[in-house]
């Protein structure tokens, strides 16, 4: 159990450059696997699920060797087809293994842990895919078989724009024989890394961040070599913490494109924002505005995993800030800890209502997942007095050390274990 101490009052002041994103490199990890070749990865952030993946990697009997960002996998002596249940149970999002375990093996065995703390988690969507490629799937006690000697390319339509089915299908379609086009593909800028970094490996692919995705042939490469693109929630995280605490922060090293739709809140709340491609630089030197309806979309719209963090910024802003969630069901769990600190928030549903209050107060809290940990953080950055937030590992799963970029920027955060 982690216990972040958050001593609120100090504004934030300074630059840091943001982490390599964690929801790029998880699928570009699985992606290694495709066919037997070494690759290097840099930028690559110290995370709980990147080492989760790390270790599945392993299991599966690829050479891993991990220094400092820099992840190099050597996938020509992979022999495993099967992934149990201990090492899916590391990390929620193990399924992006599927694809590439098809298609590098012709079959492919995982465990599939139930349900997770933003409410249920289906994965029809990655199996119709699979489907589609001409694999047969089963689903017995608690573990998902697939198995198709070849994959064929097709079409494959997803009913939503899933991020990790997208991501699957792309792998899996390049070991398919002949084109596979994606309908209704996610738009998210990792689905445009993945794509380049499935360039790099050999594929013939073009279309991500558009509805439709193609695969058009692959010849694979013995080497590659891919920097992981920055990731757009810490710098997300960053921006909203400074909205919560106030003062001047920079950001470097990310693409200011990427975050617009959560830099268009904060300039419509008061702060101000400067954009270079590279750099971004917010400024919050008075109490901000609410009255906005934050509404979560599929990229470009507002991301869901941005929503706690933005959710924290509006607490005292002057007015009523309305949040719809769209993406996910149980995504408003931070709500009840927040409002131990003080927050007026009412929830209905997909929709948080909240009334920005003059002050917020130090209290004891839980974080009770990832995002809604950093938005309970981030809230104690504005409270008055001290703020302990309990947590089981999930927002070590996202950030490389938010205690020490934070404290960097003037917070006093200490973050240590605790036993109970
Ligand atoms: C990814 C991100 C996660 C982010 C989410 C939405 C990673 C590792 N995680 O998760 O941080 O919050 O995108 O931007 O990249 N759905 C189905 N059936 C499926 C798959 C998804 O109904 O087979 C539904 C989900 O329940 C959810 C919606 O589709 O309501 C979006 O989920 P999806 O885009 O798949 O999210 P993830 O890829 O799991």
């Amino acid at each position: 159990m982690s216990v972040w101490r958050i001593k609120g009052g100090s504004a934030l002041e300074g630059s840091l450059t943001i982490q390599g994103s964690k929801n790029a490199v998880l699928p570009i990890l699985a992606a290694t696997i495709l066919t037997g070749c070494e690759t290097e990865l840099t930028n690559c952030p110290a995370l709980r699920d990147v080492e989760a993946s790390l270790n599945i990697l392993r299991y599966l009997g690829c050479r891993v060797e991990r220094q400092e960002d820099v992840i190099r996998v050597d996938s020509r002596p992979m022999t495993g087809c099967v992934i149990p249940c201990e090492l899916t149970r590391e990390m929620r999002s193990s399924v992006i293994f599927l694809g590439a375990v098809l298609a590098r093996c012709g079959e492919a065995r995982l465990s599939m842990p139930g349900g997770c703390e933003l409410g249920p988690r289906p994965i029809d969507l990655h199996l119709s895919a699979m489907e589609a490629l001409g694999s047969q799937v089963r689903g017995e006690g608690g573990e998902i078989f697939c198995s198709a000697p070849m994959l064929r390319g097709g079409i494959v339509h997803l009913e939503l724009p899933s991020v990790g089915a997208t991501e699957n299908a792309m792998i899996a379609a390049c070991a398919a024989r002949g084109e596979t086009v994606i309908t209704n593909a996610a738009r998210e800028p990792e689905i445009v890394d993945l794509q380049n970094f499935l360039r790099a490996m050999g594929a013939d692919i073009d279309g991500a961040g558009t509805p439709v995705v193609t695969i058009h042939s692959f010849t694979p490469a013995d080497r590659v070599g891919y920097r992981i693109m920055p990731d757009r929630i810490a710098a997300a995280t960053m921006l909203c913490a400074c909205a919560c605490a106030g003062g001047d922060v920079e950001l470097r090293g990310i693409d200011s494109r990427q975050t617009e739709s959560v830099t268009e809140n904060l300039e419509a709340m008061g702060a101000e924002v400067a954009r270079q491609s590279h750099r971004l630089r917010i400024r919050c030197r008075q109490r901000l505005r609410g009255g906005r309806t934050v509404i979560t979309q599929p990229y470009p719209g507002f991301p869901t995993d941005a929503q706690p963090l933005m959710m924290a910024a509006s607490l005292k802003a002057e007015g009523t800030t309305v949040f719809v969630e769209n993406i996910f069901t149980n995504r408003y769990r931070q709500t009840e800890e927040l409002k131990r600190l003080g927050a007026d928030i009412r929830t209905e549903g997909r929709v948080a209502i909240i009334t920005g209050v003059e002050r917020l107060h130090g209290a004891p809290v839980r974080a009770e997942d990832l995002r809604g940990g950093a938005s309970l953080i981030l809230a104690g950055l504005g409270a008055e007095g001290e703020t302990a937030v309990t947590d089981r590992g999930h927002v070590d799963r996202g950030y490389e050390g938010l205690d020490k970029a934070l404290n960097a920027l003037g917070a006093q955060v200490i973050k240590y274990e605790s036993e109970n």
